[in-house]
């Protein structure tokens, strides 16, 4: 019989993975990540998230575009959507004749909730030996996404994830991650470590992408970071998901 691997050891070795065999996720397979993923813990147990479950290849290559042409969302042969959830809620809230009142609060425990869902969800597939990968571009068009997948107002989704059998192949090497004094702090807080760190975590990530440009300026790490981060990141996101349901301010 085959043994699973623990959850550490499964943890231990994630990778996302964009490369997929044309090869199908059984019905079985994908009902034990389901039920990995419902157990998450919820805030309040208000479970404020669904997940679509989709395997329609032409809804598969719409979402692929929709994701700036992403191959592996066409590829892969299951995509599940994380969705936060405030419909489900409305309707909780309207048999006990009260209406929900959207909110920044609000807004936050059904995108976190749909957060936790979906990594129990990547850690059970990737625990059966399945690969996939975690899809934050479906915020490029949230409204085009949410109209594809029949969403009513009140729920958006927050990352998609792309699941199948890896490319062994083409199976990627684990990505370094920051130095552990940078994100782990004992007891208070404490960034003195951080310019270092960074400029060693840049060096790290240029050997890791095979590129030689390990000075500041093509710094492999904090540079592309920069670039983004001083631009406002999908500006028009907040109107979205207003019109979406979701009153943040
Ligand atoms: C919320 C979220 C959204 C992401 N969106 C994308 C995406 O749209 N496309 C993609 O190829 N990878 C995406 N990723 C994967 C990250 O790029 C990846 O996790 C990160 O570079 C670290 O690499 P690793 O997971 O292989 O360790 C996303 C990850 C997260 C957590």
């Amino acid at each position: 019989m085959k043994t699973q691997p623990s959850v550490l050891d499964t943890q231990l070795k994630h990778v996302s993975v964009r490369s997929f065999l044309d090869r199908e996720v059984s019905d079985d397979m994908l009902q034990q990540i389901i039920d990995g993923a419902r157990r998450a813990p919820t805030s309040s147990n208000m479970q404020a998230y669904s997940i679509i479950v989709v395997r329609d290849e032409n809804t598969r290559l719409r979402l692929s575009e929709l994701t700036g042409h992403q191959k592996h969302v066409a590829q892969a042969p299951v995509f599940l959507a994380f969705c936060a959830d405030l419909n489900r809620l409305g309707v909780a809230t309207a048999l006990n004749n009260q209406v929900l009142q959207s909110s920044l609060e609000t807004f936050v425990i059904s995108t976190v909730d749909a957060a936790l869902v979906g990594m129990n969800a990547m850690t059970a597939a990737e625990s059966l030996g399945l690969g996939g990968v975690m899809i934050g571009a479906v915020r490029n068009h949230p409204k085009e996404v949410g109209d594809l997948l029949a969403l009513p107002t009140g729920v958006y989704v927050v990352f998609g994830m792309a699941i199948g059998w890896p490319d062994t192949e083409q199976f990627p090497t684990q990505k370094p991650r920051l130095p552990e004094n940078l994100v782990v702090h004992s007891e208070r807080y404490d960034a003195s470590g951080f310019e270092a760190g960074i400029q060693e975590y840049d060096a790290q990530l240029s050997e890791y992408y095979g590129r030689k440009d390990k000075g500041q300026s093509g710094a492999s790490w904090s540079g592309p970071l920069a670039r983004g981060l001083s631009k406002t990141l999908r500006p028009e996101l907040l109107r979205t998901l207003e019109e979406m349901g979701f009153k943040i301010r």
